[in-house]
C-alpha cells in the first residue's frame, strides 16, 4: 500500500482519532481475566488489539460486539484469573509488541503450555528483557534467540521479584506486573525512567490493590478482579500525526476531542510547546480512569530543540511526528538517549534519518538518537519499512512539500490507526491511498 500525499491548503475541523492502542490491549486483557462482564466503548479496532481479542478467543473468553444508540461496544464475558483455556494452536500477536510482552506475562502463570509468535517485524524484536525476569519468578520460557517465537509451559508457581529493570519500558513492566498476579508475595519493578502506567491504573479501576509512583510499581498476588465498563480515550499517539499536520501547515486549526493526556506519556505536548508551538487542553475530564482533555492546535513557527533522558521515554512512539516537526523548524534539533527506537516495528533512527534525507533535509543518525537540521520539504518517495508510525509521519512532509510526497509499504497503518487517511481527508490533508 502506497500513500500519495500532495500539497495542502490549511487544515481543520474538531475530529475524534480512534481509540488508545495500550490501554484497548489492557482493557480486553483484564476484562479477560475478571470476574464478570467488562463493557469496552471507543476500543481501537486496529490489528494489533485485533490480535489481543482474536488469542483470548482461542482461550476460551467469549468477546462480542454491538452497537448500540451511541457507538459500538464490545463485551468481554471473564473467565476469572484461573479461567483461561488452553489455545486450540499457537497465539499469534501479529505485530503487536505490546500483545506479545504482555502475554507472555500473563500466560506464564498458566496451567497449560502455549506458543507465542509475530510476523517477520515481531520476530526480530528482544524478548529477553521479558524472559529474564518471568525466568527469575519461576517461569519456563523457550526461545530459540531471546526474540519470537516463544514456548511457555506451566510452571508450579511464581515467586515474587524485585526487579530493577535495566530499560524503561512499560510493557516490561506490565509483562511482570500481569505475572505478578499470581505470584506468590511481592512483586516491584523499579525503573529509571517513568514509563506510561495504563496497566497500574487499570488494575486498580478492576478492583485490584497496586501501588504505584514514579519509576515504581508494586503488586502482591492472589487478589482478583471484577469486570467494569470502561471508555478509552482517543490515542494520542494518533493525534500526534495531526498535531504536527496542524503546526507545519499555515493558517491550520484543529481540534482533537477526548484524547488521553496521562502524564506519563504525554510528552509531545510539552516538546511541541517548546518547540514554539501553539497547543491548549480544553474540557478536561477523564475517561476509563485517565485523563483526557480536547486538544486544539494552530499553525506555529516551530524553532528546534534538544531531546534526552525523560522527554524521550515520555514521547517514545512520537519520535518520528517530532521529526517531522523537527525539519519544519528554525534551527537544529538533537534527539538522544533514544536507542530503544532501533528496536521498535522497525528501526526507527535508521527510517527517519533515511526519510529525512530522501526529502532533501540535513539529518544525521547517532547511536542513540539523531540531528536534524530543519529546512523545506522536497519531493520524493519514502520507504515507511512496513512500520506505521513511520509511514504516517512521512505522510505530513507531502503537507508542506515542494511536491508530492509517496510513502511505501504503508499496510501496517492498519494496526494502529486504520482511519488515518480518511480522517486526513476530512481534516483537509490531500492524502490518497493506492494498492501496491
Ligand atoms: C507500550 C509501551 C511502549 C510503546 C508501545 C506501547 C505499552 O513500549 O512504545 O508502543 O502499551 O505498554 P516499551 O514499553 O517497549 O517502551
Amino acid at each position: 500500500m502506497r500513500f500519495h500525499c500532495a500539497p495542502s491548503a490549511n487544515l481543520h475541523g474538531r475530529h475524534r482519532v480512534a481509540g488508545d492502542k495500550s490501554i484497548s490491549h489492557r482493557a480486553v486483557i483484564l476484562g479477560a481475566i475478571a470476574e464478570g462482564t467488562t463493557r469496552i466503548r471507543g476500543l481501537l479496532m486496529g490489528g494489533d488489539v485485533m490480535a489481543t481479542v482474536a488469542a483470548f478467543r482461542q482461550m476460551g473468553v467469549m468477546i462480542s460486539s454491538a452497537h448500540d444508540d451511541r457507538d459500538r461496544v464490545f463485551t468481554v464475558e471473564g473467565v476469572g484469573l484461573h479461567g483461561l483455556r488452553e489455545p486450540d494452536a499457537d497465539l499469534d500477536l501479529g505485530n503487536s509488541g505490546t500483545a506479545f510482552r504482555l502475554l507472555a506475562g500473563l500466560l506464564s502463570a498458566q496451567s497449560f503450555p502455549c506458543v507465542l509468535k509475530g510476523d517477520a517485524s515481531l520476530s526480530a524484536r528482544p524478548m529477553s528483557r521479558i524472559i529474564a525476569p518471568l525466568t527469575d519468578m519461576g517461569a519456563s520460557i523457550v526461545s530459540e534467540s531471546g526474540k519470537p517465537p516463544l514456548e511457555i509451559s506451566p510452571v508450579n508457581r511464581l515467586s515474587g521479584i524485585i526487579y530493577h529493570a535495566p530499560v524503561a519500558s512499560a510493557q516490561v513492566k506490565s509483562s511482570i506486573l500481569l505475572a505478578g498476579l499470581y505470584a506468590e508475595g511481592k512483586v516491584s519493578v523499579i525503573e529509571r525512567g517513568w514509563t506510561r502506567d495504563h496497566t497500574e491504573r487499570m488494575l486498580s479501576g478492576f478492583g485490584y490493590a497496586v501501588k504505584w509512583s514514579r519509576g515504581l510499581a508494586q503488586l502482591r498476588g492472589g487478589g482478583r478482579l471484577t469486570g467494569q465498563d470502561i471508555d478509552i480515550p482517543a490515542d494520542l499517539s494518533s493525534a500526534a500525526f495531526f498535531i504536527v499536520a496542524t503546526l507545519i501547515t499555515e493558517g491550520s486549526e484543529v481540534v482533537l476531542e477526548k484524547v488521553g493526556i496521562n502524564p506519563s506519556r504525554s510528552g509531545i505536548l510539552d516538546v511541541v510547546r517548546r518547540m514554539g508551538g501553539r497547543i491548549e487542553t480544553e474540557n478536561a475530564g477523564e475517561a476509563g480512569g485517565e485523563p483526557v482533555a480536547d486538544i486544539r492546535v494552530m499553525h506555529s513557527e516551530l524553532t528546534g530543540c534538544n531531546l534526552d533522558g525523560e522527554d524521550v521515554i515520555l514521547a517514545i512512539d512520537e519520535i518520528p511526528a517530532i521529526a517531522v516537526a523537527a525539519a519544519c523548524a528554525h534551527g537544529e534539533t538533537v534527539i538522544r538517549g533514544a536507542s530503544e527506537l532501533r528496536v521498535k516495528e522497525s528501526d526507527r533512527i535508521a527510517a527517519v534519518v533515511e526519510g529525512l534525507r530522501v526529502l532533501g533535509i540535513q539529518a544525521r543518525e547517532f547511536p542513540d538518537g539523531m540531528r536534524i537540521v530543519g529546512g523545506k520539504f522536497q519531493s520524493g518517495t519514502v520507504n515507511s519499512f512496513g512500520d506505521h508510525r513511520i509511514a504516517m509521519a512521512f505522510s505530513l512532509a507531502g503537507l508542506v512539500a515542494e511536491g508530492p510526497v509517496d510513502v511505501v509499504d504503508c499496510a501496517n497503518v492498519s494496526t494502529s490507526f486504520p482511519e488515518f487517511p480518511v480522517l486526513g481527508k476530512s481534516c483537509g490533508m490531500n492524502i490518497t491511498v493506492h494498492d501496491e
